[in-house]
């Protein structure tokens, strides 16, 4: 019953929005029809016409989309930077946004910009991306910040606070953000050493990684870590003179601009986005924790082929710790993985023995894929 009333709500609505289309389309006809002489105001209405079809066919857009969702259907999917990574292989999905995209638009040109970087990020994440781009200043850190307190070493005792614009945090220095969880990265000289352990064998030191690419008369010079936090990858790959670019979003903490004050490069992209790189032009990916099951299938699929896209021929792809159910990894996603024709250069698996990997019944892979020099 409920649910047949909202669909005829909605048809009502969808009727209405058509309806206003065509009259405004009568008026504009009219108005060009009556005033052929006046030279100025042509110009004038379709401007405005434009403006108000757009709004109209936005709201049809995001009308469409409410009448598609059932809303009987829960989502397993957990609160997580993830949750509206939906299939979007085109940055087709501000349309299906227009409150907040108005809200983004709203601002005066050439002042400062709204502070309001919380909703860009929404924005990105619901698969708007690019974000349009806008005439005004963007929001700076209050105060300078002392030259000589930018650390040149990527893994530094501590970032400066005054460099970020700490509005949309409830934290408001980089020490508190270390106190709610240490191992983020954001006290960097702590994750020194993370790269270069070996506890289990679900790890992968840099220094093995080193001696397989060696082996295979392979070199390491470029990589992308995706999903990468606050940069600790690319921090010990620099030591290594290799330059790796991070792919991070600022969920609930400012990450980009961790990465950046390392002396890294931050790209601010999502998972479900083509990646602002060319073709076959890394020698190495590495996809982190944020990599998982959780991730829907088609846009896991997508995100594998783009990595491939991505990849020189002979080039390394590191899943490092992906974890799914136990018969997901069997069953689902090590045939994707085998769809990509890799040779396994490594391949662990290990139990996932926290509360919801138990719970879960989850699996760990780590695993070391090269791709073919050719196909
Ligand atoms: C990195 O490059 C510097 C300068 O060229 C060199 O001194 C250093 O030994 C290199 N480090 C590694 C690990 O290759
Ligand atoms: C996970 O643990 C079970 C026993 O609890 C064991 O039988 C199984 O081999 C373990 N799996 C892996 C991949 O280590």
């Amino acid at each position: 019953m409920g649910f047949t009333f909202t669909t005829m709500t909605l048809n009502l609505l969808l009727l209405m929005a058509m309806v206003a289309t065509n009259i405004l389309s009568l008026y504009h006809l009219s108005t060009t029809l009556q005033s052929p002489k006046s030279p100025k105001a042509p110009t004038a209405v379709p401007d405005q016409l434009l403006h108000q079809l757009h709004t109209i066919r936005a709201t049809i857009n995001h009308l469409t989309r409410l009448q598609n969702t059932n809303p009987t259907k829960k989502s397993s999917i957990p609160p997580d930077l993830l949750l509206y990574s939906h299939l979007a292989p085109i940055a087709s999905s501000c349309h299906n946004h227009p409150e907040l995209l108005h809200k983004y638009m709203t601002y005066t040109p050439f002042s400062l910009c709204p502070s309001d970087s919380d909703l860009a990020e929404s924005l990105i994440l619901r698969g708007c991306h690019p974000l349009p781009r806008r005439r005004c200043f963007s929001q700076t850190p209050q105060k300078p910040i002392p030259p000589n307190s930018l650390p040149h070493h990527p893994f530094p005792s501590s970032l400066p606070d005054n460099a970020v614009v700490w509005d949309h945090y409830t934290c408001k220095s980089f020490q508190c953000l270390n106190r709610q969880n240490p191992n983020l990265g954001f006290e960097p000289s702590l994750d020194a050493s993370k790269f270069n352990s070996y506890k289990t064998d679900l790890d992968l030191p840099i220094h093995q990684l080193f001696q397989i690419a060696k082996a295979a008369k392979s070199v390491l010079r470029l990589g992308l870590d995706l999903g990468g936090g606050t940069g600790s990858f690319a921090a010990a790959m620099k030591l290594r003179n290799v330059t790796v670019v991070t792919t991070t979003m600022n969920v609930a903490a400012p990450n980009s601009e961790a990465v950046a004050l390392r002396g890294l490069v931050p790209l601010h992209v999502p998972l479900q986005q083509r990646l602002p790189l060319f073709d076959g032009v890394v020698d190495l990916v590495r996809c982190g924790r944020a990599v998982n099951r959780w991730i829907p299938l088609p846009v896991m699929e997508f995100l594998l082929l783009d990595l491939d896209r991505v990849l020189r021929g002979g080039g390394y792809l590191w899943l490092d710790h992906f974890f799914s159910k136990g018969v997901d990894l069997e069953k689902v996603y090590a045939p994707l993985i085998g769809k990509l024709g890799y040779k396994k250069v490594k391949w662990a698996m290990g139990n996932k023995t926290d509360a919801s990997g138990i719970k879960n019944g989850e699996l760990f892979l780590t695993a070391l894929l090269q791709k073919p020099v050719s196909r």
